[in-house]
């Protein structure tokens, strides 16, 4: 296990307010684990993603643009991009702030990749809806990185306000406000699958599972049949060993069914995970325990919007003449998705085109990270879709194959069992209280 042994620290540790405050004296003494780093820096680079939206969403667009997509009054989703903006903006600086504390330095020099997100205002929503949904399942799957208490808690205050963005974003995109009573937790090669072809030009020393895209257009609901396209698909395993997997917030193991009969699981409102694997094992919704190592290629995230909230209606009724019918052509198509493989491993995965690679070197130690550090990031221009019917919206994508996982320096995380244990024990602490 590799940690990095900074500085003695005295008493308890820092919440990322208490790391935020102006450097006034010393900076702290403060000890902790590459992979704690490695989770905040990556949360950082999700932050700086996000932030770059919705600062680009907001300057493009304009009252009349707003109103043009449905919704009763152009001030109902500005308030809200504009409170959401202010919020990636903070959690950038903090991180930035928690990681220099911690001796390391943020990933600075991405590019994001976000124009092809932004064609209309339609696009623009069913993007944040999905970044958003992205986000929660990047912070929920970074807490396993994270090797302190005090940390791990201040890094859940920023994923419960994550959270806050995907309940508005699911209402302003005109489909279900809490479609599911849980998350799911996905780690950063699975983020990576699904967020990578938006970031280029840096490197976040995390392999990324090959991208993995949904080829269906139309409306995507109960039943209907998919299709993939992903570099992992070219006949090197043969369509008769790989299974599609659905994963939904809740569900104990994945639905598995062949990937040449791959239907959409009936009874899921709301975000839907599909993963490809070289066997028919269904995954374990666990981050801890999931056999990652069948995964082929994905996640890609489908959202099966077959109930429409009363609120989500008042805020857009005119969605249904903005919004392209079901069954019509899927109107995002974006983006290039990345793939990041280590270069010390001999094996490189997926169709190169561009290959950057750069160092993440904790300023204060050459031990962090070390064996790990040194990836190259290839970007590969396949596209992602995205789909903003009204009825059902569409796709990103994961999947790990070039597992290294040095980095991963998971010490502790429970299972489904213990966590509830865990709640049982806090519900009477709280009701008590
Ligand atoms: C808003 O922006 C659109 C282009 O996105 C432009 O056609 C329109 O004139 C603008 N409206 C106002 C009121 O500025
Ligand atoms: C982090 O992990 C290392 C190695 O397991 C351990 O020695 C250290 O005490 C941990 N730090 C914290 C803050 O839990
Ligand atoms: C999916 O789309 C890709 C590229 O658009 C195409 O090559 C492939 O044949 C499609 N697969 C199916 C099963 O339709
Ligand atoms: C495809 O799967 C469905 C159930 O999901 C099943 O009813 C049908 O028989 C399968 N078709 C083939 C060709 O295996
Ligand atoms: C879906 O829900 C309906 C109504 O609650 C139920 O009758 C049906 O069995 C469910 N189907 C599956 C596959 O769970
Ligand atoms: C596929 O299956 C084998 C063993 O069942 C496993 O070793 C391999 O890593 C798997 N993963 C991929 C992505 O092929
Ligand atoms: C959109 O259309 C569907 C089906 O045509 C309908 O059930 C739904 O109520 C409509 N939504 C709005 C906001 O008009
Ligand atoms: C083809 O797919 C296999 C596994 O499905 C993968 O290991 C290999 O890298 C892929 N080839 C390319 C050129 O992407
Ligand atoms: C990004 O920054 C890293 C570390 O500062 C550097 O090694 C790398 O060359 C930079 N990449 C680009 C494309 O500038």
């Amino acid at each position: 296990m590799v940690f990095t042994s900074l500085y003695s620290l005295c008493g308890a540790g820092f919440a990322l307010l208490q790391l935020l405050a102006p450097v006034t004296a010393r900076p702290v003494a403060r000890s902790t684990s590459s992979s704690t780093l490695l989770a905040l820096q990556f949360a950082n680079v999700l932050e700086q993603l996000e932030s770059t939206f919705y600062a680009q969403a907001l300057q493009k667009f304009n009252q009349s643009d707003f109103t043009a997509a449905g919704f009763a009054s152009a001030q109902i989703p500005l308030q809200q991009f504009q409170a959401i903006f202010k919020d990636e903006s903070t959690h950038t600086t903090t991180l930035q702030s928690a990681i220099n504390s911690l001796g390391g330095k943020t990933v600075s020099n991405c590019t994001f990749n976000v124009a092809s997100l932004l064609t209309d205002v339609p696009t623009m929503v069913a993007a944040a809806r999905l970044v958003e949904n992205v986000g929660v399942s990047a912070y929920l799957g970074a807490l396993t990185l994270i090797n302190d208490t005090v940390l791990s808690t201040a890094a859940a205050t920023i994923m419960t306000v994550e959270a806050r963005h995907q309940t508005i974003l699911n209402v302003l995109a005109g489909a279900t406000a809490i479609p599911q009573a849980f998350d799911v937790a996905l780690n950063p090669s699975e983020i990576l699958a699904l967020t990578g072809g938006l970031i280029s030009g840096c490197n976040l020393g995390i392999p990324a599972n090959v991208p993995l895209r949904v080829n269906n257009s139309g409306s995507i609901q109960a039943g209907t049949k998919l299709t993939f396209t992903s570099a992992a698909l070219n006949g090197t395993i043969p369509i008769e060993e790989l299974s599609c997997q659905f994963l939904a917030g809740g569900f104990p193991v994945a639905i598995s069914q062949p990937l040449s009969n791959c239907s959409v699981p009936a009874n899921v409102t709301g975000p839907l995970l599909v993963f490809v694997t070289n066997s028919s094992q269904p995954l374990a919704n666990n981050i801890r325990d999931a056999a990652t190592s069948t995964i082929v290629a994905g996640p890609t995230l489908i959202f099966i919007d077959n109930q429409q909230d009363a609120l989500a209606i008042a805020a857009r009724p005119g969605l249904n003449s903005t919004v392209a019918p079901s069954g019509t052509s899927n109107p995002i198509t974006s983006s290039t998705t990345i793939t990041l493989t280590p270069v010390t491993s001999s094996t490189t995965s997926g169709p190169v085109t561009s290959t950057v690679m750069s160092t993440l070197t904790p300023a204060t130690s050459s031990r962090a990270m070390s064996g790990t550090v040194t990836l190259t990031m290839a970007s590969t221009s396949t596209p992602a879709t995205l789909s903003k019917a009204a009825s059902v919206t569409s796709t990103v994508t994961i999947v790990p194959t070039t597992v290294s996982n040095d980095w991963t320096a998971v010490t502790k995380t429970i299972s489904p069992s213990e966590a509830s244990g865990i709640l049982a024990s806090a519900v009477p602490s709280m009701s008590s209280g």
